[in-house]
């Protein structure tokens, strides 16, 4: 495979709400990301990815644009983004916005024109449909909950599509002007600096035939992801994307392509694919079945091994691949990937850091993930800001469950768990403002904050300090080398190597047992525990240079 210089990055992914506020409104600002560009850089990043920092009416915290080239107030202005681009640059810093095409906000102007005037353009930019027969056009169940069909205002039945929330009308990629307008705009930030684009939820921009299906919910309604994402055809819209946008400059693009199966990622990435390197949730939903917070799944380490498995074997088939396991849509990984409570601490956040730092592709740390941030339980869905949050409690009592039980998944799986304010210290609001944030705070911030860990050398802070430092030393192997599966003895561990000019063991026991394993020859060059004698201890992982 050609090397780009993508491959070497480490990713870093901020949401600019809640990393750091320097006007002390409570609400995280470009400034606050300038501010703390060294405290990235003493890390060891290089890639940055920033959430949505558009302008927006912030129902989905800026996943809703009402202007694609205008920065919400509250975030700072266009010249703190220039700024922003600048100041990393000098750090060796890179950066990536989040390119949010599949919708606007119902606040953007093409969609008030559209819904002001049906002879106006604007019309054909969105998806309009009739009822039928007094009916939605069909009964498919949107990505936050309720109908995909929203109904147009002061027009007799007439409806809006939306994937998401109703604020968010579909943008209708079958529309050529529609399609170059979106050119233009990237063309346009890419000329301004930026690196690329982290690519949101892209596999929805083909919609499949909008027929009924057989409700699944107490809701009457239907999960229809198969005809909603990854729908044939959208290779057309990609390859337009590539060829008219990306391929113009020398850009890093990641792509949020959820539910893609591994027959058809060569359309997302490699020699033919559309974008650089792509998130794969095939290993990070397995607690619930489709991604409904109440269907919860008892899996298993075996079932994670194999998925992450798999995952690495058939996109290194095809193309780059981005590890992640955490992201502002997920709860933090501690108690997500860890089954045994004692063990979602400081050892488990670093053994969850050895498996999926060193697998093939370019990794991405989630703000705080550095630091072994747990979720922040809440005692009340009123303590939610999540619109997410409250449509699956919301569902999930229709469904049946007790408003306690609604609650226990809500905390297990809110998108807000990774969404609190980013922890620098122990002083009031954890240094993130001087007063109080705009999401209720993780309770942890007193012990678990930059402060205290970032001159610990036992801290996870310096333990992925190391880890990054591993991977920049050894970037024939830890880059470039392949990824292997590893019989270590014990099928309980995780285990795999990375062979490039040296070779890498990866051992990771995820149980509280502990797991004998055959000997290994070589120096260990990371290690959870102070000791390894040929046996892992619970929640201990290591990393051998055969
Ligand atoms: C993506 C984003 C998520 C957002 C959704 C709608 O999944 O990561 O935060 O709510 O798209 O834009
Ligand atoms: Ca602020």
């Amino acid at each position: 495979m050609e090397r780009k210089w993508w491959m070497e990055q480490i990713g870093y992914q901020i949401y600019p709400k809640s990393f750091k506020d320097t006007n002390n409104d409570g609400i995280g600002d470009i400034p606050g990301n300038i501010e703390k560009l060294d405290y990235l850089q003493e890390l060891g990043v290089t890639l940055l990815w920033i959430c949505p920092v558009y302008d927006s009416p912030m129902f989905d915290n800026g996943y809703d644009i009402s202007n694609y080239e205008g920065i919400w107030p509250t975030f700072g202005t266009m010249e703190d983004m220039d700024t922003l681009i600048q100041e990393a640059k000098k750090r060796g810093i890179s950066l990536m916005m989040d390119l949010v095409v599949n919708h606007c906000s119902d606040q953007h102007e093409w969609f008030q024109q559209a819904i002001k005037d049906k002879n106006s353009k604007y019309r054909n930019y969105f998806i309009f449909k009739k009822g039928i027969d007094g009916k939605l056009p069909c009964n498919w169940r949107s990505v936050f909950g309720g109908s995909v069909w929203e109904p147009v205002p002061g027009e007799e039945d007439t409806y809006y599509y939306h994937t998401f929330a109703k604020q968010q009308p579909d943008l209708n990629w079958e529309c050529p002007e529609l399609r170059q307008e979106i050119i233009d705009m990237i063309n346009r930030w890419l000329e301004r600096g930026i690196t690329g684009y982290r690519v949101d939820a892209i596999n929805f921009i083909k919609k499949g035939e909008f027929i009924d299906r057989e409700p699944d919910g107490a809701d009457g309604l239907a999960n229809c992801f198969d005809l909603m994402r990854n729908v044939p055809g959208i290779e057309e819209f990609y390859a337009q994307l590539r060829h008219e946008a990306f391929d113009l400059h020398e850009c890093a693009t990641v792509s949020e392509t959820v539910g893609v199966g591994y027959d058809i990622i060569d359309t997302v990435v490699g020699e033919k694919g559309c974008f650089s390197m792509m998130f794969d949730f095939n290993y990070t939903n397995l607690d619930v079945e489709n991604e409904e917070y109440f269907r919860r799944r008892d899996w298993t380490v075996d079932e994670f091994k194999k998925a992450i498995y798999l995952s690495q074997k058939e996109i290194q088939k095809v193309g780059w691949s981005s590890p992640f396991f955490e992201n502002h849509d997920l709860p933090r990984s501690i108690q997500k990937n860890i089954k045994d409570e004692e063990y979602q601490n400081e050892i488990g956040a670093k053994a969850l850091g050895v498996l999926f730092f060193h697998l093939r592709g370019t990794p991405f740390i989630y703000q705080g993930q550095e630091l072994g941030m747990p979720n922040a339980i809440r005692s009340s869905i009123d303590e939610f800001d999540d619109l997410n949050a409250h449509s699956m409690y919301q569902r999930s009592l229709q469904e049946g469950f007790s408003e306690e039980e609604s609650l226990r998944f809500v905390n297990l799986r809110s998108r807000d768990n990774a969404r609190t304010s980013m922890p620098w210290s122990n002083a009031p609001y954890g240094g993130f403002s001087s007063v109080e944030p705009w999401i209720k705070m993780n309770e942890t911030y007193p012990t678990i904050n930059v402060e205290n860990q970032i001159n610990d050398p036992n801290s996870v802070f310096s333990f992925y300090k190391q880890m990054i430092q591993l991977r920049k030393d050894n970037v024939e192997t830890l880059v470039y080398g392949l990824f292997e599966e590893y019989d270590c003895g014990n099928q309980e561990v995780i285990s795999y190597s990375r062979n490039g000019d040296k070779k890498f063991i990866i051992l990771v026991n995820l149980s509280k047992e502990e797991q004998k394993i055959n000997s290994v020859d070589g120096k260990i060059v990371l290690n959870n525990y102070d000791t390894f004698d040929n046996t892992l201890k619970p929640y201990q992982a290591i990393v051998v240079e055969a």
